[in-house]
């Protein structure tokens, strides 16, 4: 496994597998890796020959109030992850290689940036556009795959690839979870004491709604406002509990054969989010 901290290593060993006609793959990370992430190397394992992980703890997707300098750092037990993976190159760039103090080049997505988790992290998604791009650009990989657990964020990418004409794949993965729901993520260690069980709240307000509209609740409303309420049952600080078209975002005020529900909440310090896809039998 190569592990990498220059652009001109990076290109230099894509240029060697583009030569040896290698499909690549690339797995976009901010590091701290857990069976969410190596769910997504092993899908890039699945179809590309050459599979790239990049980490990189992107400052300009946080604002001023959160977690980049807690953002936890592990690097030796990531390389050794992705090294049990069957990763071929992993990118760790340092901040001053990716950001020179000059950098003023930023990506909009508009108008899918401004809702949801864009309405409460303003900026959020600009960093993410703009660290993804520069990524994709350095590695130029044929598909890049990205998790369902960040829904608003596949969607972005998926519209930058498609609105700049990236020829690049965008793969979305499933979302893993822990046996008892809560979806995985770096932030869940963070977690502490009944905080660990408090977070429970999203996934099982989520998992609420779907049985709602499932079982033919038409006031869409009405079950977002249940949804909160679980969650402030538990005592969680509610951002959003939603229910959206999955292409637009744009919150549903009655169903539609295909959803997805979404919610962002605080429990105890950490903020996390989830989402579920619903999709109806029986069509309204
Ligand atoms: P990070 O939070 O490290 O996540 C990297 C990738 O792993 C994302 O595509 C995310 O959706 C996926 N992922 C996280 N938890 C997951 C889970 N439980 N199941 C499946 N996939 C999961 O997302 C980022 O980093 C950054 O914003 C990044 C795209 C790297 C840009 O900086």
């Amino acid at each position: 496994m190569i592990v990498a901290d220059q652009v001109a290593d990076v290109r230099r060993a894509i240029r060697d597998a583009r030569y040896r006609n290698l499909p690549i793959g690339c797995v976009p990370t901010m590091g701290a890796l857990h069976a969410g992430h190596a769910s997504l190397i092993e899908a890039a394992r699945c179809e590309c020959r050459f599979v790239v992980v990049t980490i990189f703890v992107n400052p300009t997707q946080f604002g001023p109030q959160e977690d980049f300098t807690r953002y936890p750092r592990p690097l030796e037990n990531d390389l050794a992850l992705c090294r049990q993976a069957g990763v071929d190159l992993v990118f760790v760039p340092s901040l001053e290689s990716l950001y020179p103090t000059d950098f003023g080049t930023f990506v909009e997505i508009e108008p899918l940036s401004r809702v949801l988790e864009g309405a409460f992290r303003p900026g959020h998604f600009r960093g993410v556009a703009t660290i993804v791009l520069k990524l994709l650009n350095i590695v130029q990989p044929d598909v890049a795959y990205f998790g369902r657990k960040d829904f608003q964020q596949q969607l972005v990418v998926r519209k930058m690839c498609r609105e700049f004409d990236l020829p690049v794949e965008i793969r979305t993965c499933p979302t893993v979870r822990e046996p008892d729901g809560l979806a995985l993520s770096s932030r869940n260690r963070f977690l502490e004491g009944a905080d660990r069980q408090n977070a429970l709240v999203l996934s099982q307000a989520l998992f609420l709604a779907e049985r709602r509209l499932k079982a033919g609740e038409h006031d869409v409303r009405a079950v977002c406002a249940q949804m909160t309420q679980h969650m402030e049952s538990a005592g969680a600080a509610v951002d959003y509990a939603a229910v959206a078209d999955p292409e637009t975002l744009i919150e549903l005020a009655a169903p539609i054969p295909d959803m997805i529900a979404l919610v962002a909440a605080h429990v105890g310090p950490t903020r996390l989010i989830d989402n579920l896809p619903i999709a109806l039998e029986h069509r309204p």
